[in-house]
């Protein structure tokens, strides 16, 4: 699941490619155009778009999100750079199966301005994690991190993109042991 550059989504694609992990991607979704999805289509990936306003409300959009998914039957899903948060329901679905990418040493900064955050508190350390999806946001159980280290000036985008570099990494290096190992917690 996607919501924007898909670089994350690019470096997943490229080593189911080249061989380097075991995973077969199913599909790529997302609840927006964006170029993630272009980035699937062209790999020759299947993609669907559930968006929130195309439903009356976020309850149904959640139920339409969910469907899309479960009808792909997904091993696993993962959320790299999906920028929404779902309900209880849509994790109860699929619970143990979701991951999720947030660049930031969680528990510290989540949400969604977690480089900007992290930036403002002043950090000298931050990096990525790679965790379950619980019904929390940003919560449950971390199955890697890599820290990033802070540097004099940095800008937000600057290190993003450092901190990017390290999460596309990760997330590979997680999804092939999760594949290796059979369950998401044992990729840990
Ligand atoms: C990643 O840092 C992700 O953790 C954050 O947004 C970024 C998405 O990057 N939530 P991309 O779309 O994979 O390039």
């Amino acid at each position: 699941m996607v919501s924007g550059s898909g670089t994350n989504l690019q470096a997943v694609l490229d080593a189911v490619r080249e061989g380097r992990i075991d995973v077969e991607i199913a599909a790529v979704g997302a609840d927006k155009p964006c170029t993630g999805l272009e980035r699937a289509r062209e790999a020759g990936v299947e993609t669907f778009l559930v968006r929130p306003g195309d439903h009356p409300d976020r309850t149904r959009w959640n139920r339409a999100l969910q469907e899309a998914v479960a009808a792909r039957e997904p091993d696993r899903i993962v959320f790299a750079g999906f920028m929404r948060i779902v309900d209880a329901e849509f994790v109860e679905a699929f619970a143990g199966r979701i991951v999720n990418t947030h660049p930031s040493l969680l528990p510290s900064f989540p949400g969604a301005h977690a480089v900007r955050d992290a930036l403002a508190h002043g950090v000298k350390v931050t990096g990525v994690t790679v965790h379950e999806v619980v019904a929390d946001v940003d919560a449950g159980p971390i199955l890697a991190q890599a820290a990033v280290p802070v540097e004099e000036g940095d800008t937000e985008a600057q290190l993003h993109e450092r901190i990017k570099a390290a999460e596309r990494e990760l997330l590979v290096r997680t999804l092939g042991a999760a594949a290796r190992q059979g369950a998401l917690h044992d990729a840990r």
